[in-house]
């Protein structure tokens, strides 16, 4: 993955969610955000899917600078698949119509090619058995992979998960972050924001450190993990790993 960000602010009212962040990344398939809550991750990722635009700053995802007019970042989201960490699935239909429906109305697949891309999606994460149950009828860990599912089913250049796992509990959390490292493995580009330190560590091949709005530090997992830089982030660790 080749990411280059400069200068990235984007405020809510006198709040402001990035500011003036930067981060370059020149390799790796899976970049994975943590930080402590409100310090941007989300608001991160919704800039660089092209769900919102920034108040200044610039965003260059392999060697192409992020869209500006309207047309051109719809273009750019139907370019790239999302999940989010709940409420992902169209409640009143079935897996098999919740993948479909995008692929047809977004993707302009015929309802046939629909049929077969979504199946072939459904089959590869071992859902297919679920096709015709709507979302109530699922637990939480395979809606989420549905969801997974259906942002890769249009085969998205970069998928974008913002805690994918955080409404789920261990077991469940667990099918997921096999999934998301299936994917990897697949050479899916990710980028994804988690509180899961051991997946963090085990999935990410750049971790970028957020907090206030900024990218405190970036590099490989192994060296971060061990030997964080900054003050800030020995902290951050030294509290949520007390658990581990
Ligand atoms: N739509 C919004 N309107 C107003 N303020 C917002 C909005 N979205 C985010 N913020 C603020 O921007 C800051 C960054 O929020 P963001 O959701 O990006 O953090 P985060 O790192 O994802 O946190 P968490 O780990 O809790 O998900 C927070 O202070 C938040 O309150
Ligand atoms: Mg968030």
């Amino acid at each position: 993955m080749r990411l280059e960000i400069t200068g990235l602010t984007k405020r809510y009212g006198k709040q402001a969610a990035l500011n003036d962040l930067n981060l370059t990344i020149h390799e790796g398939g899976v970049l994975v955000l943590i930080g402590p809550s409100g310090g941007g991750k989300s608001t991160l990722l919704r800039v660089i899917g092209g769900l919102e635009t920034p108040d200044s700053g610039t965003v260059t995802l392999h060697g192409e600078r992020l869209p500006v007019t309207e047309s051109g970042l719809l273009a750019y989201r139907r370019a790239n698949g999302f999940l989010f960490q709940q409420f992902n699935l169209f409640p009143h239909l079935d897996a098999l119509r919740n993948l479909t429906l995008p692929l047809e109305t977004v993707h302009g697949q015929t309802p046939e090619q629909a049929k077969a891309t979504a199946e072939e999606a459904l089959e590869r994460f071992g859902l297919l058995a679920h096709a015709h149950k709507r979302p109530a009828e699922l637990s939480g860990g395979q809606q989420q992979r549905v969801g997974i599912a259906r942002a890769v089913a249009s085969k998205p250049r970069v998928l974008f998960l913002d805690e994918p796992t955080s409404a789920l509990d261990p077991e469940m959390t667990a099918e997921v972050l096999e999934l998301v490292q299936e994917l990897a493995e697949g050479g899916q580009r990710i980028v994804l924001s988690t509180h899961e330190m051991g997946f963090a560590r085990a999935v990410a091949d750049q971790v970028a450190f957020l907090a206030e709005g900024k990218v405190i530090e970036s590099g490989p997992p192994r060296e971060w993990f061990e030997n964080p830089a900054s003050e800030h982030a020995r902290r951050f660790l030294s509290k949520v790993l007390r658990y581990l």
